[in-house]
């Protein structure tokens, strides 16, 4: 049975991962792709850590360029991360005819078009289904499953990190910083965490689909994004007590002569199956104009459910190498000469509902001062709560609205807080009332 060389770059998490799938299951896999994943050698600064796998004498080694250059190997699964190292490698890879296996979502993002224009003109194959929702099959379903379809919209939870810190201040009243801890500690974090809970990881990935989606370039820069550190447990239970939860969402919707792209804490009523995905799940609803609604879920994070990703697309490649048909799939899905830029709604027309929290003195008028101005900027109200008296007379005030234009709501906001009866800075939690159930 034919052979077929891989080059590891990276040994860490789901690099191992990677080295367990190929060595453990070789024989499984070759009876599936009809010729054997040979994993021939690893590179990592780090070649003393103990992992917990076996390999041949050698096969680790610290010279990244060593593996590149091997002429044996075919394809170059990069683990590395980052926006440096693992570019100028996988440019050099390319440029050696290497076909390519990333799961590199912040370099695919911010840097990605080079990238693609490079495996392009070089006809070698570029894979990257672990960039984006660990396991679940999500570019795949993009590129090539749905390709009849025009696609509407993508809703989805993409970051594990937050999904978990979200769900465990939701289910045990854990602390942001107590939830962050345990998402780290079982591995779901990136390195620098602030990518995680400040959006831009959900964002580089929101990016990725964005171009798969509708066929465009990939632009990180116009991405609205908010992450989640000033969610509180109070707007939580607030959520909930309206019949919400609280999701750091990635939304992409096709608005006709503009995008929709945007990352930020969203209330989602109990009955969107978005709700039901906790801890470290990500899950993500593609409507489109002949499947309709569409829901992928699965662990979007993790040693095991990453590297399964990076293997099925180390297998699509073989496939193409064994066949003969690398490049028989555009990088984005689209072909080159058809992708077309397409603009990206700014935040400030965005309409949509809104939550916002008050923080105001508990006196007569308070609520009439409020409502007005929400008024003038033509911000109507769909429900209002005000709970109990605090100790300081300070009192909470939240309202739900119906649709309303950003751009009002930011004025409406401005001018609520120079009010003196308000007393702390109001929270605005944007709401998504798309009904699946149809
Ligand atoms: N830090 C990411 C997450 C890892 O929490 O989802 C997978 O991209």
């Amino acid at each position: 049975m034919k052979q077929i060389n891989i080059g590891l770059l990276g040994f860490g998490t789901v690099g191992t991962g990677v080295a367990k799938i190929l060595i453990e299951n070789r024989d499984m896999i070759a009876s599936r792709i009809g010729a054997f994943l040979n994993l021939k050698r690893i590179a990592d600064i780090d070649v003393t850590s103990r992992r917990d796998i076996e390999l041949e004498k050698g096969m680790l080694i610290p010279d990244a360029g060593a593996v590149i250059h091997d002429p044996e190997i075919d394809i170059i699964v990069e683990m590395i991360g980052g926006r440096t190292v693992a570019k100028q490698l996988i440019l050099d890879a390319i440029g050696n005819g290497k076909h390519i296996v990333t799961a590199n979502k912040a370099l695919l993002a911010d840097g990605g078009n080079e990238v693609i224009a490079a495996a392009r003109a070089k006809g070698v194959d570029l894979a990257y289904e672990a960039s984006v929702g660990g396991c679940m099959p999500i570019i795949k379903s993009l590129r090539e499953s749905l390709v009849g379809n025009r696609i509407e919209s993508m809703v989805g939870i993409l970051n594990g990190t937050c999904n978990y810190i979200l769900s465990k201040i939701s289910q045990d009243g854990s602390s942001f910083r107590e939830a962050l801890a345990e998402a780290q500690e079982n591995g779901f974090a990136e390195a620098d965490p602030t990518l995680d809970v400040e959006g831009m990881d959900t964002a580089h990935k929101l990016a990725i689909l964005t171009a798969l989606a509708f066929g465009t370039g990939i632009n990180l820069k116009d991405i609205f994004v908010e992450g989640i550190s000033s969610i509180s447990p109070q707007d939580i239970d607030f959520a909930r007590e309206f019949g919400y939860c609280i999701k750091l969402l990635a939304i992409g919707k096709d608005m006709g002569d503009a995008l929709e792209a945007r990352v930020h804490p969203t209330m989602i009523p109990f009955s969107n199956p978005l709700s039901n995905i906790s801890g470290s799940l990500n899950a993500v609803i593609i409507s489109g104009d002949c499947v309709g609604d569409m829901m992928l879920y699965g662990r979007g994070a993790g040693m095991m459910p990453t590297a399964s990703a990076v293997v099925g697309d180390i297998a699509d490649i073989a496939r193409n190498i064994i066949t003969g048909s690398c490049g028989r799939i555009p990088v984005l899905g689209f072909q080159a000469d058809r992708i077309k830029d397409k603009p990206v709604l700014p935040i400030d027309e965005l309409v949509t509902h809104y939550y916002f929290r008050f923080a105001a003195k508990d006196q007569p008028k308070v609520l009439s001062k409020i409502s007005g101005i929400l008024g003038d900027h033509h911000i109507s109200i769909k429900s209002v709560h005000q709970k109990g008296r605090e100790t300081s007379g300070s009192v909470p005030i939240v309202m739900l609205t119906h649709l309303a234009r950003e751009i009002e709501v930011y004025k409406a906001l401005n001018e609520i807080q120079a009010l003196d009866v308000v007393t702390g800075k109001t929270v605005l939690i944007r709401i998504e009332d798309q009904n699946y159930n149809d």
